[in-house]
């Protein structure tokens, strides 16, 4: 057996057990690309040379493997973390990321809520939903982007205190890798930070999201627009501030090269 077909087996056990203990989970990976996965030819299967050790295979194994099947194994290192006890402590699951490994377009918030903790997937509660009409609205699905956070854990707070708070520097700096890491595998073209507490867990900015909305920023060389976190529109939903994010959405849009309607335009013009 290749080391490929290994490690496409050793996967394809780890999902079945965790789909038995978690359930249906949305890691983008099917059983027809893990098959496709095994029958991808290894270019070069070099035995180690004294000294060297097995790392170096699994890391070029690594980059031959479809994005679905390296978002997967990433899933699995965010489960397993407990760099922050606290919120390893305090969490019912990790919440890594949902959409599309292909996308173009990938939004990042800061951290899961109640909502997404007990579901295991981001932007699920109220400020999801919005998101999910904004991402409509650009004549998308959620389907067709990839969503994540800063943080893949619930921020933990005092026994039976209601909300949910916003992360603390040091755990967006702990947790940054693993974010890195799936925006190195799925090369979005552009970034959509939701909100400061996203936007300074990316850049270390501490300006205010007024003075920086709309700015286009890099990201590794990607170009990353903060916008309002879809919560503060819940909070302050004003035709003005929809009408911000919707500016920000049309110049995600021209970036991209969709088309854009008139009506699509017009949304929100009459607040301006
Ligand atoms: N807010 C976030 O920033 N992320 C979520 O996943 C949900 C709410």
């Amino acid at each position: 057996m290749s080391s490929l077909k290994e490690a496409t087996a050793l996967l394809e056990q780890s999902l079945r057990t965790r789909r038995s203990l978690l359930g249906r989970t949305r890691t983008g990976v099917t059983r027809e690309s893990l098959e496709r996965l095994s029958q991808t030819p290894v270019a070069q299967t070099s035995q180690p040379s004294p000294g060297e050790t097995a790392p170096r295979q699994i890391s070029n194994l690594k980059s031959e493997m479809p994005r679905e099947a390296r978002l997967a194994a990433l899933n699995e290192a965010v489960r397993a973390c407990r760099k922050c006890e606290h919120l390893a402590a305090f969490r019912t699951q990790t919440v890594f990321g949902t959409g599309n490994p292909q996308a173009e377009l990938m939004f990042v918030g800061e951290a899961p809520g109640a909502d997404e903790d007990v579901q295991g997937e981001p932007f699920v509660g109220r400020a999801g939903e919005l998101l999910t009409k904004i991402i409509n609205a650009m004549g998308l699905t959620r389907d067709d982007v990839y969503i994540a956070n800063v943080l893949k854990c619930r921020p933990d707070m005092p026994k039976g205190a209601p909300g949910n708070r916003p992360p603390t520097p040091l755990e967006m700096q702990r947790c940054l890798p693993y974010l890195r890491e799936q925006i190195a595998i799925i090369q979005p073209r552009i970034l959509v930070a939701l909100g400061k507490t996203a936007m300074a867990g990316l850049t270390s900015t501490d300006e205010s999201m007024s003075a920086i909305r709309g700015r286009w920023f890099t990201f590794e060389n990607i170009p990353l627009l903060p916008t309002y976190h879809p919560s503060y529109l819940l909070r302050n939903g004003s035709n003005t501030e929809k009408r911000k994010v919707w500016e920000d959405m049309l110049l995600v849009m021209e970036k991209l090269g969709m088309p854009i309607s008139e009506k699509q335009r017009g949304f929100f013009r009459s607040a301006s």
